[in-house]
């Protein structure tokens, strides 16, 4: 028999029905990038709103009415509460709904889901952040979330490349951390058509080259366009790292986001429950995951 205290935990682990999504209100859209738009949305629920907890790097089911549901990255970070920021590049049937509401607009939310990356074991070590185009959604929680706890990482480096600085998400606050003193920030760009970036306009695994990594100590995060992968993957191996040091987040096509319908089944993982966040090492080992 459970325990007394345990019973409320026990009763609503099998009695919540874990499809059912949390209104929130939209709160702010910014439209960083063409078709690449941040959502800043809060529960309608202001205990929920305040209390929600999540790790970085995990995902959130959103739905819009009559449209559907689609997993997106929660790209705020843990440390700041109140309200959640997903940033949506319109693709498809849910996100064109979504891209139709105005702030006040409600939508559902149900999550977090994932595993979220294993910020514990990076805490005390290097961190090195490698993202390119919409990998950046959600390695922006992870690297907030290092620099809001900057007392409890070592060095902390963000190489983030784009094809133009239009392309760029998140711009003015990621240029806003080059002159930090307490966190590398590479920005590279594959062109300048305006000629007037000031960063770097390499391609992304040419910032490899700026920065001194000390591979023993270091978690390497990376999320990309599958040419990321192909060529940071590459590097960081013939760095040192070991597959176990790599972290990577990947996406699967997902409908129930719990481990139930088995969409998102890589091998004998479930890209919902056991990722979306895999070291290299999981990866290889995994067949059609990479
Ligand atoms: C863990 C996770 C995190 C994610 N995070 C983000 C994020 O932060 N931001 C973001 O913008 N996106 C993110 N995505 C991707 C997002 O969930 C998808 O783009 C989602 O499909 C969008 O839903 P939609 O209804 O708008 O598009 P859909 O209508 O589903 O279409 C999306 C694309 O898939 C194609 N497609 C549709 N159905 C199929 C099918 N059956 N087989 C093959 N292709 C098909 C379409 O032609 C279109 O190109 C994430 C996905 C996962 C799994
Ligand atoms: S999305 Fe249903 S099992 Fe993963």
């Amino acid at each position: 028999m459970l325990p007394a205290a345990d019973v409320p935990t026990y009763q609503a682990l099998f009695t919540a029905n874990p499809y059912l999504p949390q209104m929130a209100r939209i709160v702010r859209v910014y439209k960083m990038v063409k078709d690449n738009h941040l959502f800043t949305m809060r529960f309608t629920d202001s205990e929920l709103a305040q209390t929600f907890q999540c790790k970085p790097g995990q995902f959130a089911m959103v739905s819009v009415p009559g449209a559907g549901e689609a997993p997106i990255s929660i790209s705020s970070s843990p440390s700041r509460r109140g309200v959640l920021e997903f940033c949506v590049r319109r693709v498809g049937r849910v996100t064109d709904a979504l891209y139709r509401l105005r702030t006040n607009d409600l939508v559902g939310i149900r999550g977090p889901y994932g595993n979220g990356f294993p910020v514990e074991r990076i805490l005390g070590q290097d961190l090195l952040l490698v993202a390119g185009g919409l990998g950046m959604a959600p390695l922006r929680s992870l690297l907030w979330y290092a620099l809001d706890n900057r007392e409890k990482f070592n060095k902390v480096i963000l190489m983030y490349g784009a094809k133009t600085p239009a392309d760029m998400l998140f711009r003015e606050e990621l240029v806003s951390l080059v002159d930090r003193v307490d966190a590398t920030c590479l920005l590279t760009v594959d062109a300048d058509p305006t000629g007037t970036w000031k960063g770097h306009i390499a391609l992304l695994p040419a910032m490899f080259d700026h920065v001194q990594i000390d591979p023993a100590n270091t978690h390497a995060a990376v999320c990309g366009p599958p040419v990321v992968y192909k060529f940071v993957l590459k590097r960081l191996l013939q760095l040192g790292f070991s597959k176990d040091r790599i972290l990577m987040s990947l996406e699967r096509r997902m409908k129930c986001g719990v481990g139930k319908c088995g969409h998102c089944s890589v091998g004998y993982k479930y890209t919902c429950l056991h990722g979306p966040i895999f070291t290299y090492w999981d990866a290889i080992n995994l067949p059609e995951m990479v």
